[in-house]
């Protein structure tokens, strides 16, 4: 089955996790565009989504599915959103659509967070796909730096700029051994925003298809 095949079934089978009157937490990316299309089959029923990016909310909007402040919500029950590597212990690299902030955020705020895949994100370990790290601009050569005495190659991800405002670099040659102390230490570096790894809050449930792993 084709990787969009895949996609699809995906974002359909996160939506048996939508409870009625929801309001629902939203990631951001192709796998995510097909669980909002399922879910606009459900507007009636749910109070609205929370989203994770500029992208979403257009797409979220379009259908007429209301968009919430996540400071007007209180906590979520239910966060769903794609990824771009899962590993064994359902820890993510997310990012690629560099929209990792917001979906960090709205993770965090949720007590579910449901993650849909194709089945070629699923590695053994992370760090084949390159890490995104969302950095403020004036520290973007501070942070290659650090990220070069941590034998990682920084790329700038030249031309994008973030919903924040903000730059991505993209790690490449880490092969994350402990990926919540390497978040956890990159977190502590001024100039970081967010780092693309998720593993200190990882997902609770991965779907690969329509199979939960
Ligand atoms: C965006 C993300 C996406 O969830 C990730 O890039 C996966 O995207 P796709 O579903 O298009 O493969 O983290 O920042």
């Amino acid at each position: 089955m084709s990787n969009a095949n895949e996609k699809r079934q995906a974002g359909e089978a996160a939506i048996r996790y939508v409870e009625d009157d929801a309001i629902v937490g939203v990631g951001t990316g192709s796998t995510v565009a097909f669980f909002i299309d399922a879910l606009a089959d459900l507007k009636h029923r749910i109070q609205g989504a929370v989203s994770s990016s500029e992208q979403s909310t257009a797409q979220l909007k379009k259908l007429g599915i209301p968009v919430l402040d996540l400071n007007a919500t209180g906590p979520l029950t239910l966060y769903v959103d794609g990824a771009d590597e899962c590993d064994p212990y359902k820890r993510l690299i997310k990012g690629g659509g560099a929209a990792l902030t917001r979906e960090k955020i709205v993770a965090a705020a949720s007590e579910k967070f449901v993650c849909i895949i194709d089945s070629s994100k699923r590695v053994e370990l992370l760090g084949k796909f390159p890490v995104p790290i969302e950095v403020i601009p004036m520290a973007r050569s501070l942070i290659g730096r650090e990220i070069v005495k941590r034998g990682g190659h920084p790329v700038w991800r030249d031309g994008v700029v973030t919903d924040n405002g903000n730059w991505i670099i993209d790690v490449h040659g880490w092969q994350i051994v402990d990926p919540a102390a390497l978040e956890g230490e990159l977190n502590q570096l001024p100039g970081i925003v967010t780092v693309g790894l998720f593993a200190r809050r990882p997902a609770d449930v991965v779907l690969v298809g329509d199979k939960e792993m």
